[in-house]
């Protein structure tokens, strides 16, 4: 199986239960207040900030390399989005399951770990991410301000496929695959573990 498909296979469930996940399902359905998507954005702060610091330091390692590119680079929209939702906002954020995220992300040695990494949160933006920067746009009446962090300078479409074409063009042998999956599958529990921590203090963000 190629590595594109075992990525996206492989991490079914656990996307499934990330769709399902209650803090996303209340978010979309206009019940959370603004200051509820600013948690989620300064968390997605810590995460991008780890995650493109990671990628960017190993960008030399040819499995890096197939993915890198700075057009995808998250953390200056996540800040204009910052500025828009919650002007003059300290960035700092107590979040422990931001924190593990990060950790985690900067303890990678491995070049297709952070692949995963990557494909997990790049393509996931890429893909369900867009649909729901139009459910944001239109539950907060925003006329497209505040949601940077859903654009990107790419045609969505044919930019995954090249993407997977570069995935599968790694060469990665069946037990390296199987390792990769496995990391894809630890991504998604870090983010469930922040949408997790997110619906705690869903009641002081109701709307
Ligand atoms: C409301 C929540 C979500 C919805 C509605 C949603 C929806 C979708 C849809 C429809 C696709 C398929 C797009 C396509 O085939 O081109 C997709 C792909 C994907 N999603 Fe999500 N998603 C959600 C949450 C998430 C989350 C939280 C993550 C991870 C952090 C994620 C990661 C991904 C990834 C990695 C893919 C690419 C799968 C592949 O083609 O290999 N999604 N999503």
């Amino acid at each position: 199986m190629s590595l594109s498909v075992a990525m996206k296979e492989g991490s079914a469930a656990e996307h499934d239960a990330a769709e399902q996940s209650p803090f996303l399902t209340e978010l979309l359905n206009g019940r959370v207040a603004a200051s509820g998507y600013v948690d989620y954005l300064l968390r997605l702060r810590i995460v991008y900030g780890a995650l493109e610091d990671a990628v960017r330091a190993r960008r030399d390692d040819p499995v890096v390399a197939a993915v890198y590119d700075p057009v995808l680079e998250r953390l200056p929209a996540i800040d204009a989005d910052l500025d828009h939702w919650a002007p003059g906002i300290a960035r700092e954020v107590d979040s422990p399951a931001a924190q593990a995220y990060r950790e985690r992300l900067t303890g990678i040695t491995w070049g297709p770990a952070l692949v995963a990494h990557h494909y997990t949160r790049y393509l996931g933006d890429l893909s369900g991410g867009q649909a729901m920067g139009k459910i944001l746009d239109r539950e907060f009446g925003l006329r497209g301000a505040g949601l940077a962090f859903y654009d990107f300078p790419v045609r969505v479409k044919p930019y995954k496929d090249a993407y997977r074409a570069r995935l599968d063009g790694l060469g990665l042998n069946g037990e390296e695959i199987g390792r990769t999956v496995d990391e894809v599958k630890v991504a998604f529990a870090l983010n469930q573990a922040l949408f997790d921590e997110l619906a705690e203090s869903l009641p002081l963000h109701r709307r």
